[in-house]
């Protein structure tokens, strides 16, 4: 049985309070939290938008969002009325040149009690929220402020939000969120390597062929073709979700799980990345925007379709990179990372090849490696595929099976969404799942040079059929290496 501890009281503000973010993950995040017991009563939850909208209408709201995201034998009229009595809404906008902050202050409570502060709004709202907070005076030692993403579009945006943020919060009470990071493969994905004696000593270039990262989505733009088109699947999704997971497999084995300790190991790895240039920008990288086709058996419209009538765009929804971190680790290992959206399944799968034997007395087997196939979602296993002897009398044939440990048959519980944890972290002060300032602008680093290489070749999205595996150059990106993409129906 999963332990929950309970955390101290806090204040919670969310500002974008009725926002997409907090009604799909926030409200019910902290939700289930309280029926865990995890939240003490005295806590306060208190939403705050632009919308003019009384308590009881917040109320509402937070019901549907909370109902809608809980299984009908865990909701519970009683503990909602309970929960709700924590809920508070207050309107501001942040926006507007006149603003009342008086009425926000008195809804906090103790100086004294754990305040946060969840920045859910665009991110040109962020410093001008820090600065009111300031002056307001509401700004005390045991304040947390938590900036989700996208931190910026590039490192000199990233670079001003840090500033303007860090003039009014120490770097200790700033929570860079990548919820990437609060998923509970992701963090198993540490364990597996520093826990178990058997992984490390293989660890490297002398025994892995190369790393796989895939990050698949079957959904489109889901109303979000305003941020999605100006963003595009490098800065949306290889930015911090796909390079978190790179830290993770390629950083050296930290001193601690001292949240500093782990930042300082991951940032060596972004900083060793290699760059581009026009030239292997073309060779290293690709890039794809979907066109119509069928996903999951439904008719699925084309990127452009889905902008709208008559509309352009080179944006890609498709990317797929050949990365080298110049390490003595990992030299000559290479780490392809590939993500895309209306693909043929949602899957998410870190696939660690490695070398075949030195001389191999069962003839060619070099078609079925031995993989460690890491699957983040949407059924958490980590497989191990070995060779075994196929049974029976007549030749001597192989196979390569998986030792298989599938997470719904090991553990019998109900998975928490990765908010849930990174908001209980946030209120306790624990910083070792947000990124820290000098990791978001070495990703932002490596990132705009690669935007820069893709600009001086000129490069334009190649078309791939929604509901397939990607353009075919993603797959001759590998072909060229002698080396194919992992199926992960296999
Ligand atoms: C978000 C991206 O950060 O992550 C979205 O902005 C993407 O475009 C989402 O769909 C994927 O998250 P998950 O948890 O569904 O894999």
């Amino acid at each position: 049985m999963a332990q929950f501890v309970p955390v101290d009281p806090f204040d919670l503000i969310i500002f974008g309070g009725t926002g997409d973010l907090s009604q799909r993950k926030l409200l019910p995040a902290l939700f289930h939290r309280y029926l865990d017991e995890q939240i003490p009563e005295s806590s306060r939850i208190i939403g705050t938008a632009r919308s003019e909208m009384s308590r009881e209408d917040y109320l509402d709201m937070a019901k549907t969002a909370c109902h809608a995201a809980t299984a009908d034998a865990t909701w519970s009229e009683e503990k909602w009325q309970n929960f709700a009595e924590m809920l508070y809404y207050q309107p501001l906008d942040i926006s507007a040149s006149k603003k009342d902050w008086k009425p926000l202050k008195d809804l906090v409570t103790s100086e004294k009690k754990i305040r946060v502060y969840y920045l859910a709004t665009a991110p040109s709202l962020y410093i001008p929220t820090c600065e009111g907070l300031d002056k307001a005076g509401m700004v005390t030692s045991q304040c947390r402020v938590v900036l989700e993403k996208p931190i910026g579009r590039d490192l000199e945006s990233a670079h001003a939000i840090n500033e303007g943020v860090c003039a009014v919060f120490d770097e200790s009470q700033i929570f860079r969120i990548d919820h990437y990071l609060g998923k509970e493969t992701v963090q198993n994905l540490m364990v597996l390597r520093f826990s178990n004696s058997l992984f490390e000593p293989l660890w490297s270039r002398n025994h892995i062929d190369h790393v796989q990262i895939t990050v698949a989505e079957s959904l489109g733009l889901e109303g979000r073709a305003g941020y999605y088109d100006k963003s595009g699947a490098l800065r949306d999704m290889v930015q911090n979700h796909i390079l978190q997971l790179l830290c993770l497999i390629a950083m050296e084995p930290p001193q601690s799980m001292d949240a500093d300790d782990i930042r300082t190991e991951k940032i060596k790895v972004l900083r060793a990345l290699t760059r581009f240039d026009a030239s292997t920008a073309k060779t290293q990288t690709v890039r794809g925007q979907y066109t119509e086709g069928l996903v999951e058996k439904q008719p699925a419209p084309g990127y452009l379709e889905e902008l709208g009538e008559g509309e352009t765009s080179n944006t890609e929804t498709y990317v797929a990179i050949k990365a080298d971190i110049a390490n003595w680790r990992w030299a000559g290992v290479p780490f392809y990372l590939r993500t895309g959206k209306r693909m043929k399944h949602r899957t998410s799968e870190i696939v660690i090849q490695f070398k075949p034997v030195a001389h191999s007395i069962f003839g060619d087997t070099s078609d079925q490696p031995n993989r460690l196939v890491i699957r983040l979602q949407p059924d958490e296993a980590v497989r191990l595929f070995l060779h075994i002897k196929e049974p029976g009398p007549g030749g001597l044939h192989i196979k390569s099976l998986p030792l298989n440990l599938s997470y719904a048959e090991s553990f019998h519980i109900r998975y928490p969404d990765a908010y849930e944890r990174l908001l209980m972290e946030v209120v306790r002060g624990n910083l070792a799942l947000f990124m820290r300032r000098d990791e978001v602008e070495a990703a932002w680093q490596w990132v705009d040079n690669l935007i820069e290489a893709w600009e001086a070749s000129d490069a334009k999205p190649v078309n791939y059929t929604a509901g397939s595996e990607g353009p075919l150059a993603s797959a001759m990106l590998l072909d060229r290496d002698g080396r194919s993409w992992w199926a992960s129906d296999k």
